[in-house]
């Protein structure tokens, strides 16, 4: 059966995978509910977006992503609260960035409307799919590809945008330890660090997997000129507590303008609680974790909030945090979920 609603043509799935899935084990980003929104760009323009049964795709194998890499990507989550109503968190901010992405890839950029109207038109259908249980959201991943075919290495004329979403657990569990990149970078001046491109995270994994090898879970991200100022955590921005000061590096070229960095710059100043965006030497933070001043490190990104490190190794040398309650980390986790699942006021009017 289909229906054309707000313009948007909805398939429905005649058998809802709903009833297999095991919502108090969920995994990060590992099952998809029922329904995705698929819109075409062709002939210079998007088509109307359409929903449809989750369902893979068929694509040329000289289409251009394959080769060229010309792909962006958004995550966000929606909540559910106790009443039942759906919540989203700053999307507009999603869409924005989407599109500074998707300039920088040189990926025709896509309207608001079809990124919002589409957007809430998916969850309306797959609304039961959006798990309540603490910590778990329903993961949304909007993402743009070039499907356009061709060897020829220049921007693609056909895009795929498409938005599936995932209910969702943790992303990490527990603690994480972090070695500091002193060989490999992930983006420099002039380059695509800043935009939610497929092949910046790709170009992490190989690190991250030698980083694993030596035991730890992520890598701290250095800048690409001598590895001297400390930059984003794995794919995440990056906080650090020394004292009672919270800093974290400014955007650039090479840091990603994080959704939920910023929030945590704008609590932090609501809350009068010293904060500063400035370039942070890994000479300072291995300084203050040997005279006792380093307090925190975590990483802020949108799918897992505030993840707390536990410990850092550099130049061959592990440096512990301590353990204490009451941290910035928790704080700021339980600040931005509770707005976030509409647990508490929204002061700053993020959530939609
Ligand atoms: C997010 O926090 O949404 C991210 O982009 C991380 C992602 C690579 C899982």
């Amino acid at each position: 059966m289909s229906a054309i609603i707000n313009n948007i043509e909805i398939v429905k799935t005649e058998s809802s995978k709903i009833n297999e899935v095991d919502f108090d084990n969920l995994k990060f980003g590992s099952v998809f509910s029922d329904h995705m929104l698929v819109c075409d760009y062709k002939n210079g323009k998007w088509e109307a977006p359409k929903i449809m049964p989750y369902q893979p795709i068929t694509l040329d194998p000289s289409a251009k992503i394959f080769h060229y890499g010309q792909s962006v990507f958004e995550g966000m989550k929606a909540y559910k609260d106790i009443n039942d109503k759906v919540w989203l968190f700053r999307p507009l901010d999603n869409w924005k960035r989407l599109n500074i992405s998707s300039k920088r890839l040189a990926i025709p950029e896509l309207p608001e409307d079809y990124f919002m109207e589409g957007l809430k038109a998916l969850l309306e259908l797959d609304k039961d799919w959006i798990p309540t249980n603490d910590g778990s959201s329903l993961y949304i991943r909007p993402f743009v590809f070039a499907s356009g075919e061709g060897f020829h290495a220049s921007p693609a004329d056909e895009y795929k945008f498409i938005i599936c979403t995932a209910p969702s657990g943790s992303y990490f569990s527990g603690d994480v330890k972090v070695l500091i990149e002193q060989t490999y970078s992930r983006s420099a001046n002039g380059g695509v660090g800043f935009a939610k491109a497929g092949g910046n995270y790709a170009g992490q994994f190989y690190p991250t997997q030698l980083a694993v090898k030596k035991g730890y879970q992520q890598v701290i991200w250095t800048d690409d000129n001598n590895h001297e100022y400390i930059e984003e955590a794995g794919a995440m921005n990056i906080f650090v507590r020394i004292n009672d000061t919270l800093i974290t590096g400014p955007t650039s070229d090479r840091i990603l303008d994080g959704i939920t960095r910023k929030s945590i710059i704008e609590i932090a100043e609501s809350q009068n609680i010293p904060v500063e965006v400035r370039k942070l030497s890994v000479k300072e933070v291995v300084e203050a974790a040997e005279n006792g001043t380093l307090k925190e490190m975590f990483g802020a990104g949108t799918a897992a909030v505030v993840s707390p490190i536990s410990g850092f190794g550099y130049n061959g040398v592990d440096y512990d945090l301590p353990k204490f309650d009451d941290t910035y980390a928790s704080y700021f986790k339980k600040r931005i979920t509770d707005i976030q699942t509409n647990k508490s006021e929204d002061p700053f009017g993020w959530r939609f």
